[in-house]
Order: structure tokens, then sequence, then C-alpha cells
């Protein structure tokens, strides 16, 4: 081995990338039951027939985006030659052309969107599927985000099947069961989809589950006996998030590592434990824009405030926002499980309304 090749290799890691979120392993341990049921809804493609479209949600960090990777990735391997696979995080793609458009992309056709009304995008579409004449399954990640900026979407999407002969399907996720209860029925009723509920992991799963994630990340007997409990048990109390036990996993890698050390010690896990904390609120919170993320910010830096005090602190930071404007971007927030409200009555004077912001959200 060269010189530079030893530099290079990791005391403990055999496969660092094994502890990233977006490493997708071949075994998820504790989620075999959903994905046969998965599987089982999307089977037909592979004979050219319409799925059973699905619908998963959960409290973050339960797996619900890497079982459906997982499966589509099965559903590739095994069926390619018949079925596309799509997966689309609709935060980014939050209206029914820029999903469309983002599904040719993915398809390998990309479509000028600009210009494009979107019947013109989805004849484009049609006639794309029409020639690849294969079955499509759509995964739509975080589905909430287009149901609340654009739920005709859906139906478009849904409608692309009256004009090609192969079936395209829907497999939707979100955090948030109800999130279709104020869907217009004909919408609803055209989707027709199962649910899934994916329950949170019991503290003995997850650590069987980040077990699993360090025998494929480290180098044999470096984690110490206690370190993936400890790791399990922070998970398990900051809201269940498999992300938090990774984390704990990694930070308390690097400080073994800067301490030039070649065991990951309980000791270790410790000195990092306050540091990790829940991430869903932190990726939900990264991804807003604008006056969301204006509100947000002033948020922080209360406790609570009333919605008046609120109003008036954003006006002097920010750019004029009216009073319902600021209500409608408050809702949203409340909504995402970003921020909470609290209503007083107060005698004559009405109700008052105070705003705080969520630091760790609880799912049930
Ligand atoms: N059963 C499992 N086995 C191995 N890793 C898992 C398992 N469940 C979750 N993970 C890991 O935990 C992390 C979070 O999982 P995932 O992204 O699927 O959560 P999610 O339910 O989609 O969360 P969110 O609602 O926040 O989107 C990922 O890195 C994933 O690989
Ligand atoms: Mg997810």
């Amino acid at each position: 081995m060269s010189i530079f090749q030893q530099l290079q290799e990791s005391k403990i890691y055999k496969n660092e990338q094994a502890l990233s979120m977006e490493f997708l392993p071949d075994f998820l341990p504790h989620r075999e039951t959903h994905i046969q049921q998965i599987a089982n809804n999307l089977n037909p493609l592979t004979k050219g027939r319409k799925p059973q479209n699905t619908f998963i949600f959960g409290a973050p960090g339960i797996g619900k985006t890497c079982v459906t990777r997982f499966v589509f990735r099965e559903l590739e391997n095994f069926a390619g030659e018949k079925v596309d696979t799509v997966f689309i995080n609709t935060w980014d793609y939050n209206t029914a052309t820029a999903l469309l458009a983002k599904i040719a992309v993915e398809l390998g056709y990309p479509l000028a969107r600009r210009g494009l009304s979107k019947d013109e995008i989805i004849e484009k579409l049609v006639e794309l599927l029409k020639r690849k004449n294969k079955s499509l399954i759509i995964g739509l990640d975080e589905v909430d985000q287009i149901v609340k900026k654009d739920e005709s979407a859906l139906y478009d999407l849904l409608r692309i099947n009256q004009y090609v002969n192969s079936p395209v399907g829907l497999v939707m996720i979100s955090n948030y069961e109800d999130i279709f209860a104020n869907v217009e029925p004909r919408i609803r009723s055209s989707l027709d989809a199962e649910e899934i509920k994916f329950k949170s992991y019991s503290l003995e799963e997850m650590k069987s589950i980040l077990k699993k994630r360090c025998e494929d990340a480290f180098k044999p007997g470096v984690v110490q006996e206690g370190v993936v409990l400890l790791c399990a048990n922070h998970a398990v109390n900051r809201g269940g998030d498999v992300r938090v036990g990774l984390e704990c996993l990694r930070k308390a890698a690097k400080v073994c590592e800067e301490e030039g050390g070649s065991k990951v010690t309980v000791e270790h896990v410790k000195k990092i434990l306050l540091g990790v904390k829940s991430v869903k609120v932190q990726i939900m919170q990264d991804r807003l824009e604008g006056v969301d993320k204006n509100i947000v910010e002033l948020l922080s830096k209360e406790k609570e405030i009333i919605f008046s005090k609120l109003n008036s602190k954003y006006n002097k930071s920010y750019e004029q926002l009216s009073d319902t404007s600021l209500k409608q971007h408050i809702n949203y927030l409340e909504s995402i499980g970003l921020i909470r409200t609290r209503e007083e009555r107060k005698g004559s004077q009405g109700r008052k309304c105070y705003l705080s912001l969520v630091r760790r959200k609880k799912f049930t």
C-alpha cells in the first residue's frame, strides 16, 4: 500500500457513506411487512396493469422515504424494461406545471417549461409515455406540499391514464394523515389510495437498525458495546427519528478519529449527545423562503409573541405585510407543524392569539 493510500485509509471506517442519511441499505430491518405491502400494490405494473395507488404516512425519520425508494429500486431491477420509476419531493416542485415538467426530465426528456402551458406539458408527457410504452410509478414525497399549493396536480397525473395504454400509478408520502381531508372529492375518489401507516420504532427496533448501519459503516470490532444502545436511546427520546441516531454515531466517530483512537466508545458518545437535536424541524426550517422564513426568524427570538406584536415587528424588520397575508402565512406554518398558536379570551377585547415556534415537534 502506498503512503498516500495509507493516509486515505480510515482506522475505523469501512464505508463512512453508510452512516449518511441518503445511503440506501440493502436491507431495512422492521419494515419487511410494509415493503411487502407496497410491492404487492405495485406488482400489477410488471404486467402492464394499473397498480394500487398508495398513501404512506407517519412520523419523521421512520423509513417512509427509504422504504419507498427501496421498493422502487427493486422494481427497476426486476422489471426495468417494462416499468419506469420516478421519485420527486414536492417541496421542490409544488405546482402542476413544475411537477409535470420534472417528471419529463426524470424520464430523460427535458421540456422547456417556460412558455408551455400546463395542457401543452401534459400533451408532451402523454406523447412521451406513448413512445416509451412503459408503465410508470411516480413517488411523491412530502406530498402535502403539492396538495396544499396545487392539488389539481394530482388530478392531472391521474388523468394521464386516460390517454395512454400503459398505466401510471402514485405512491404518496407525508407526515400527516389527514392531508386529503379538504381535497376536492372528485380528486380524492380518483386517487383511491390505500393508506399505510408507519409506526414509530421501539427502542429495540432502533437499536437493531443502528447496529446494522454500524456493521455497514465500521470495521469489525470498532464500535464498543453500549454505543448503539446509547445512540438508539437518544434517537427514541428525540422523537424517534433514525437520523438522530445516525448523527450520534457520526459525531462520536468524528471525536474518536480526532483523538486518533481506533474504537468508538460510550465516552465518545457521551461527549456529543447534547449537540444532537431533532432534525426534522431543522430540515423543514431550512426549506422555507421569503415571508415564511422571516416569520420563523422573528419567532426564534421569542418564547411566545402576540399576533399584533409580531405584525408590527414584521413590518419594522421586513417589507409591509397586511394582517390577512400574515395570517395566511401563519396558518401555513402551523399546518406544516413549525409553529404553534394559542388563543386566549380577553373579556371585552375579544380573542388574543399567541404564537410560538415549535422547537421539537411531537408526532403521534
Ligand atoms: N428500517 C430502517 N433500516 C435502516 N435505515 C433506516 C430504517 N428506517 C429509517 N432508516 C434511515 O433513517 C433515515 C431516515 O429515514 P427516511 O428518510 O426514510 O425517513 P422518513 O420517514 O421519510 O422521514 P421524513 O418524514 O422526515 O421524510 C434514513 O437515513 C434511512 O436510511
Ligand atoms: Mg421522507
